[in-house]
């Protein structure tokens, strides 16, 4: 009968942030109570407006400034010095955004060895790291090309692969196919499923519910509160579906040299 019982992740009390002061002071989040456990995939909708980035930002440590209890893997955030969290940040959270976020004077391979510089780890070991995790995500013939060569999609899955060259044990993507069209959003999120099913955190907002479907949990917000908590059964996709990055590209191509002749 005993279950050895592991801890959330994280877990919210009361959660408030307020943004401005006097009369243009209000709460983006305004009581927001939250437990999530090791190994779900949340997605959060709502509104524009409704807190979902607030929420992100907190949960990712980006906004220290709240009100309420924020506990990630046992810990109460607010007591830790700044130092400390920025730790915390660095080794166990990843980050994807809407607009990507590489930087675009640096190649494909430095852009996601990036994190590795603020471990301290040695460059030879960072291009290997980084090198393997792009040969993971099929984007091992890009390494050396610059962001502005590659397409809304590829540019995601980079983002993708330098927010995990670090293992972080939570991956929080803002709006990750906002930018995409729909046979890129559910490239990506077929990534996100796939670490899902390795065991990872996932928390993600979305627009779009028809990537729902791929979370074990939707939660809905409204005026910075949590307004519906479904917990689901995550479609699985049949492998034989998934389109690697270099096959994509190199059908269109003879596709289109197909076409003009
Ligand atoms: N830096 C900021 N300063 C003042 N108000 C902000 C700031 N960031 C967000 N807000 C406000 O907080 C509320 C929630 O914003 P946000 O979390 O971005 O919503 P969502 O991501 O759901 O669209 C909005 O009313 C927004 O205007
Ligand atoms: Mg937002």
């Amino acid at each position: 009968m005993t279950k050895t019982h592991i801890p959330p992740v994280i877990v919210l009390k009361e959660l408030r942030k307020r943004f401005g002061v006097g009369d243009a002071e209000h709460y983006a989040l305004d009581g927001v109570d939250l437990s999530i456990e090791q190994g779900e995939f949340i997605a959060i909708m709502g509104p524009s407006g409704c807190g979902k980035t607030t929420l992100l930002n907190i949960l990712g440590l980006l906004d220290r400034d709240i009100e309420g209890d924020y506990e990630l893997n046992g810990r109460e955030i607010g007591s830790l010095s700044q130092r400390r969290q920025a730790r915390i940040r660095s080794d166990q959270i990843g980050f994807v955004f809407q607009s990507f976020n590489l930087i675009s004077r640096l190649t494909v391979i430095d852009n996601v060895a990036l994190p590795l510089i603020y471990k301290g780890i040695p460059k030879l070991k960072r291009i290997k790291m980084a090198s393997k995790i792009l040969h993971d995500f099929h984007l091992g013939e890009r390494e050396f090309y610059m962001p502005n060569q590659l397409s809304g999609g590829q540019m995601q899955r980079v983002a993708i692969a330098r927010a995990l060259v670090n293992e972080p044990s939570i991956i929080l993507a803002d709006e990750p196919t906002g930018n995409l069209d729909s046979h890129a959003s559910h490239i990506i999120m077929e990534e996100l499923s796939d670490l899902h099913k390795k065991g990872n955190t996932i928390i993600m907002v979305t627009h779009n519910p028809n990537l729902t479907t791929y979370a074990s949990r939707v939660i809905t917000m409204l005026d910075g509160r949590i307004d519906t908590d479904t917990f689901q059964l995550p479609v699985v996709k049949p492998v034989t579906e998934k389109k690697p990055l270099g096959k994509t590209t190199k059908r269109t191509k003879s596709k289109k040299s197909k076409g003009t002749k």
